[in-house]
């Protein structure tokens, strides 16, 4: 297994581009099955998650190409009706095509995506949802669709779950009917997703609230549409630069998107100014501490971004709580970031209390998920000494080139 060495103390640097969102990204591409047409995405992240999804559309009859960060999409034919394991079990978010297959064909199968690392990550309102839709599943090791028509109603999420709002979405975009969605889930890629939908000529309005109608139409189009910017990445790379003193260009943002991340960044002492498209932050001389950061849906903090604020929160002037809200098991990296001399409490499953030090020291740890992952590499860039972090293909899932990207703005950062 792939290793990153970094040797810690250089200020991270420069300006900054980052490519389209991971998680607007991967249900776009299952939105592309509902056209059965030519899909072109530009900005598309060069990253793991999206060469398995090109592998999950391949594997039922797309033809995908990809030329540099542009990906052509023909979902003219398919050939399969099945969503194979090997896929599934290597990207549970894979879920997400079940929607848009169910919508386009009468009858889907597809395997049980299990937990991952953070958490159970149950599917069952997804499940709940379509049958409500009118279809007819079989739970087990393969989960077994079938429907007639898929008839739009009124659904109602308990949880705010952002994969099965768009998995609703997905699979009511031709159905008999409107769709309305209650408690739907606001994050920004989903205001991406309706905008691809709208493109190819269907009836979506209401992402980025809580209520969000589908109008059932006919037929779609060919769509050509440009991924929103990586909030998460672009929050990642901004940590990096106030943990180690560095000033930060990041030359294009979505300020709505982004506001929640930089909000907590500037009470921790960071000087953020936006520019024409986007914004530049200095590292503050202390970093304060933030006393309190609570995980929520949007548009307050994301948990995606709870493991790198904590890193940075390790070199606060006191006491930092997290309650981490939407994951029963989002604290993985705190074992590892007390190898580095943090001082890191995790009291339950939901709370991590983090005290302050004056430094961190390099050490060898290894990445418990994707954003834990990203976590660590942030205390290594500024811990004394040299940092060994294994198992990053969980980081490589979500972040394209950061290696690269972190050495073009000075990081001392090699692979092994
Ligand atoms: C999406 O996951 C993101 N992934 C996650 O990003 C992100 O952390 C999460 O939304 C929350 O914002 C992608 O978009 C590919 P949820 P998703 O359904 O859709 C519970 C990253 O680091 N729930 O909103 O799986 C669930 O257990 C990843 O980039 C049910 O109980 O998240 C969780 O506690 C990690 N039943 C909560 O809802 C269900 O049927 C939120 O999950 C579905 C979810």
């Amino acid at each position: 297994m792939s290793k990153y060495i970094i040797a810690g103390g250089n200020k991270i640097h420069g300006t900054l581009n980052i490519k389209g969102a991971k998680n607007s990204i991967l249900p776009l591409m299952a939105a592309s099955l509902l056209n059965e047409s030519i899909n072109i995405i530009h900005n598309v992240p060069l990253i793991a998650d999206v060469y398995t999804m090109i592998d999950i559309l391949r594997s039922i009859g797309c033809k995908v190409e990809l030329d540099d960060h542009d990906l052509i999409i023909d979902s003219s034919i398919l050939t399969s009706n099945e969503i194979n394991e090997v896929y599934v079990k290597k990207m549970r978010s894979s879920i997400i095509v079940l929607g848009a297959m169910i919508s386009r064909l009468e009858h889907v199968k597809i395997y049980e995506p299990g937990g991952c690392a953070i958490g159970k990550r149950p599917i069952d309102l997804h499940l709940k949802s379509l049958r409500r839709l009118g279809v007819k599943i079989d739970e087990g090791e393969i989960i077994d669709c079938e429907r007639k028509d898929i008839i739009g109603k009124d659904i109602i999420l308990e949880t705010p779950s952002v994969g099965a709002t768009e998995n609703i979405i997905l699979a009511s975009v031709k159905a008999k009917g409107k769709t309305r969605i209650y408690n739907a889930a606001k994050e920004p890629e989903i205001e991406d997703l309706q905008n691809y939908l709208n493109k190819m000529g269907a009836r979506v309005i209401g992402a980025g609230t809580d209520f969000i109608e589908i109008e059932g139409v006919k037929k779609l189009d060919k769509v050509e549409h440009t991924v929103i910017p990586d909030r998460i990445a672009i929050g990642t790379y901004m940590v990096a630069s106030a943990l180690t003193g560095g000033t930060l260009e990041v030359d294009r943002i979505i300020r709505s998107h982004i506001d929640p991340i930089n909000n907590l960044l500037i009470k921790s002492g960071c000087d953020i100014n936006y520019t024409q498209e986007g914004l530049i932050l200095k590292a503050p001389q202390n970093i304060k501490s933030l006393n309190f950061v609570k995980t929520d849906i949007h548009p307050n903090f994301p948990t995606d971004m709870q493991a790198q604020l904590m890193s940075l929160m390790t070199l606060a002037d006191g006491e930092t709580v997290f309650y981490e809200t939407i994951f029963e098991n989002r604290f993985m990296h705190c074992s590892e970031l007390n190898k580095m001399r943090a001082k890191t409490e995790v009291i339950n499953p939901h709370v991590c209390r983090v005290e302050g030090v004056k430094k961190l020291y390099g050490s060898e740890t290894k990445c418990p998920d994707l954003r834990g992952g990203a976590a660590l590499i942030l205390a290594a860039l500024v811990g004394e000494g040299e940092s060994i972090i294994s198992d990053i293909h969980h980081v490589e899932r979500g972040y394209e080139d950061i290696e690269k990207i972190l050495k073009n703005l000075g990081a001392d950062i090699k692979k092994a």
